[in-house]
């Protein structure tokens, strides 16, 4: 028999990029600088630079490990976990809408969320485009290229004056968006640029989508965690389901970054459906469109983290905890982008920096090109994203003047930076 020379299938794949933030947090842990900075990645750090588990939640895990409720580890139903699902939608929603109006499934963390929203819409509204923010979160386009839907970019973010760009926002989108368009909203806190609507340009916003029948999806990363204030964090989405007539929207929920529960994929998708589409017939097609969806692709979804949400948000006591950790955590921010900002300013560094302080969040994006982020990088170990984007978690007491610094010395002598 002759033998058969091995070929593989996949011998000739295309190689699409990594994601950028996880290559650059592998070549931040492998980096042994006595001084680096990872400036990268979207995880909250204490002052001390190590990860920040919240007191609520290690009170709650010991409490779950006290129990030991012997029905801890069963499968939750496809839809997830009623209980947490109510619960995280009062979160969210408040009294914004009659509870009639809202359907709700669980999915893995935001991300999981942003994705079944996505196939859904895909499949059942079958809008024509989508409409990204420029810049965005960059997992948004990926997943909108995987569901198929047509990408379009509105403006955001004007580069010169460093601010959100909301006249070029409404002009393009009042001239090109059309009926049953999707238009990807970040509720708060916006990723990369750290720049928000003010409450009169998302009424602004909110008015365009009901006058021309666009569909609203929000992205909802970072509740509490921008402003330390949950419901000051979630006026837009309940701004836009307290609109009448009504306007159908989504919401992808995640509490990743504001119960730091990271890893372990707590989060919801929320359906606001217009006053017809209240009836519970409507509400089991929409839950049983969105079970298929996520059987089809991973079943069930993660329970420690949502049991831990479940927890927290179920009890007075534990949620007043929370939010005075939101406090902690969102002030420690700010702190730190006044302190960059301070350092900066009173180095003289060329440029101006008021941008620091004005956005909100866990990010800023700071107008550092990509040779200086680079040149950064090699010469002083301080890892920025290549947007010039950096995440303020990442500063603390005892690093900010050495970034000053360095951004310092970047600035003041543009000769030493070699063009990428
Ligand atoms: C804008 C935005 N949406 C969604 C997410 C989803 O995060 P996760 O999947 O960890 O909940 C993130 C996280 O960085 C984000 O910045």
């Amino acid at each position: 028999m002759g033998s058969v020379a091995p070929t593989s299938h996949f011998a000739a794949l295309p190689s699409p990029p990594r994601d950028e933030i996880f290559e650059l947090l592998g070549a931040y842990r492998r980096d042994t600088h006595p001084d680096r900075v990872n400036l990268g990645a979207g995880v909250y750090c204490d002052d001390a630079g190590e990860p920040w588990p919240l007191n609520v939640v290690r009170d709650v895990e010991s409490a779950m490990y006290e129990k030991a409720d012997p029905h801890r580890h069963d499968y939750r139903a496809i839809e997830g976990d009623t209980e947490f699902l109510a619960l995280a939608r009062d979160f969210t929603f408040s009294t914004a809408c009659e509870a009639n109006r809202l359907t709700s499934v669980q999915t893995v963390s935001g991300s999981g969320a942003n994705h079944v929203g996505a196939r859904f819409l895909a499949e059942t509204l079958r809008p024509r485009r989508v409409w990204l923010s420029n810049p965005t979160w960059s997992n948004h386009e990926l997943i909108w290229e995987t569901v198929g839907v047509p990408i379009h970019f509105y403006p955001y973010y004007n580069a010169e004056t460093r601010n959100f760009d909301f006249e070029a926002m409404m002009a393009t989108l009042e001239k090109e968006a059309q009926a049953n368009d999707v238009i990807v909203l970040h509720a708060c806190a916006h990723n990369p640029t750290g720049l928000d609507p003010n409450q009169a340009q998302w009424a602004a916003i909110g008015e365009l989508c009901q006058r021309k029948g666009l569909f609203p999806f929000f992205d909802n990363a970072y509740q509490g965690f921008a402003s330390g204030d949950p419901d000051r964090d979630a006026w837009a989405i309940r701004h836009f389901a307290q609109l009448q007539p009504a306007v159908e929207m989504c919401v992808a929920q995640s509490f990743s970054k504001n119960l730091g529960l990271y890893g372990h994929r707590a989060g919801a998708f929320h359906v606001v459906a217009a006053n017809d589409g209240c009836s519970p017939q409507v509400r089991d097609a929409v839950i049983a469109n969105l079970a298929q969806i996520i059987r089809s692709e991973y079943s069930i979804s993660p329970r420690y983290g949502s049991d831990i949400a479940k927890a927290v948000l179920g009890s007075k006591a534990l949620t007043a905890q929370w939010y005075s950790e939101l406090q902690t955590m969102s002030s420690r921010i700010i702190s730190m982008r006044q302190a960059l900002y301070n350092e900066l300013v009173r180095l003289g560094t060329p440029g101006s920096w008021t941008h620091i302080v004005d956005q909100i969040g866990m990010f800023s994006y700071t107008g550092l090109t990509f040779p200086e982020v680079k040149y950064l990088r090699e010469t002083y170990h301080i890892y920025i994203h290549s947007s010039g984007r950096i995440s303020i978690a990442g500063l603390n007491t005892k690093n900010v003047k050495y970034v000053a610094s360095a951004i310092h010395a970047v600035r003041s002598n543009p000769a030493a930076v070699p063009s990428a």
